[in-house]
């Protein structure tokens, strides 16, 4: 039913970027704090709460197989003690709509937001946090049957970096020891809790569904210059090395990369501005997928890597394009040389709520933000391409 050789093609999304009025989350209460320094809030995002059968129609008739999205656990769980069955019928239902169509659904748990309840009590620092995750990831196992790709937490280790950065604004907090606020590293402690809750959940979902479970790592593609190799072997640890080797006793790290950067003696260096930079600020570094494979196929011990974000923010589809075609090249080498990669899922299938501001397009589709008419970019078609045999000729 799926691609012949059982290679998934398609892209992802996040709840809190795409649905709209996400107003039970955490984020959705930053957002709407007077003086946030973010340019845009949410609202109504690309309202794929209720498009999302369009969005997913698309990308399968490009010929994608594939579609990565997410629970939002807010709306499922919207109080401590209130399990929305409703919310839950409604994943169920994106689960469904998805097979319908020909896609395989892969789906994350937790992606960056939490309920304000959660967060109100501290979130991931509160002592209850694994049990308070592992609770939720028992309601929604049943929403789950027929699925073969969970993800549990998104990017763990940028959630142990928010942590940081959080502390950065907050006059009354101090910032965890050995912390550079000019260069942030994730919070250690913070990254063990949510391995904690990882296990825990990939434990429930072992034992209640046939999934293969695991969770994806925002990998930095760091390199060392000259004299620094120490402080890049320390650096590469806390950000992405000890999830890396959390995911030794997964079925599969989600691998998600987008650029690289350098470490010198104080840690990572800020990527200079550059005409080529992409909105977000971030080097033009389509190579960084080939090093975030190879780094992840060593460190988490060879379980297969499904990549489950890679992509550019930029207005140019045609620079969407040749990124990608170089990002895959390297793809292709990776698996030449031995590696099993099971996946590509591109960020993102539409221009979305990019954590505070609408401005940096990441998508395949174009989005109305009045209108919430999609219309496809070239990148959306070739990608389909690529999924149909292309991938052969790059
Ligand atoms: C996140 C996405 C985000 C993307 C681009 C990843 O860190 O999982 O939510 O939009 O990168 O910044």
């Amino acid at each position: 039913m799926f691609a012949a050789d059982g290679f998934l093609w398609g892209a992802s999304t996040a709840p809190h970027q795409v649905e709209g009025n996400n107003i039970n989350a955490d984020w959705w209460e930053i957002e709407n704090t007077p003086g946030v320094p973010f340019p845009h809030r949410s609202g109504d995002a690309t309202d794929s709460f209720n498009r999302y059968r369009e969005d997913m129609r698309m990308l399968a008739q490009a010929g994608l197989n594939a579609y990565r999205f997410g629970f939002e656990w807010a709306r499922i769980q919207p109080e401590e003690d209130m399990f929305s069955r409703a919310m839950l019928d409604h994943y169920r239902r994106m689960v469904d709509t998805a097979i319908d169509l020909g896609l395989q659904p892969v789906v994350t748990l937790q992606h960056f937001t939490i309920p304000r309840w959660f967060a109100h009590e501290g979130g991931w620092e509160n002592p209850r946090a694994v049990e308070r995750f592992r609770r939720y990831v028992e309601y929604v196992t049943p929403a789950l049957e027929g699925v073969e790709w969970v993800c549990t937490i998104n990017e763990p280790n940028m959630v142990a970096m928010f942590s940081v950065l959080a502390k950065l604004y907050d006059p009354a907090a101090t910032l965890p020891e050995g912390q550079n606020p000019g260069s942030p590293l994730p919070d250690l402690r913070i990254g063990e809790v949510l391995a904690d809750a990882h296990r825990s959940a990939r434990d429930v979902l072992r034992e209640r569904t046939d999934a293969k479970v695991g969770w994806t790592i925002a990998q930095q593609a760091l390199e060392p210059t000259p004299g620094n190799d120490d402080v890049f072997e320390r650096v590469h640890h806390q950000w992405e090395g000890f999830y890396l080797s959390v995911s030794r006793d997964d079925d599969f790290v989600g691998v998600q990369s987008y650029t690289s950067q350098t470490v010198g003696p104080d840690g990572p260096i800020p990527h200079p501005p550059s005409e080529e930079n992409t909105i977000t600020g971030w080097a033009y570094r389509p190579d960084a997928l080939g090093i975030a494979l190879r780094r992840a196929w060593d460190e988490a011990g060879g379980v297969p890597l499904l990549i489950t974000e890679n992509g550019i923010a930029t207005a140019d589809d045609s620079r969407r394009i040749a990124y990608t075609t170089e990002a895959l090249r390297h793809m292709k080498r990776a698996l030449a040389d031995g590696i099993d990669v099971r996946g590509y899922l591109h960020w993102s299938l539409l221009d979305n709520y990019e954590w505070g501001d609408y401005g940096p397009t990441f998508g395949l589709i174009e989005v109305d933000r009045q209108t919430f008419v999609r219309t496809p970019k070239p990148s959306l078609d070739w990608l389909g391409g690529i999924a149909k045999g292309g991938f052969e000729a790059l």
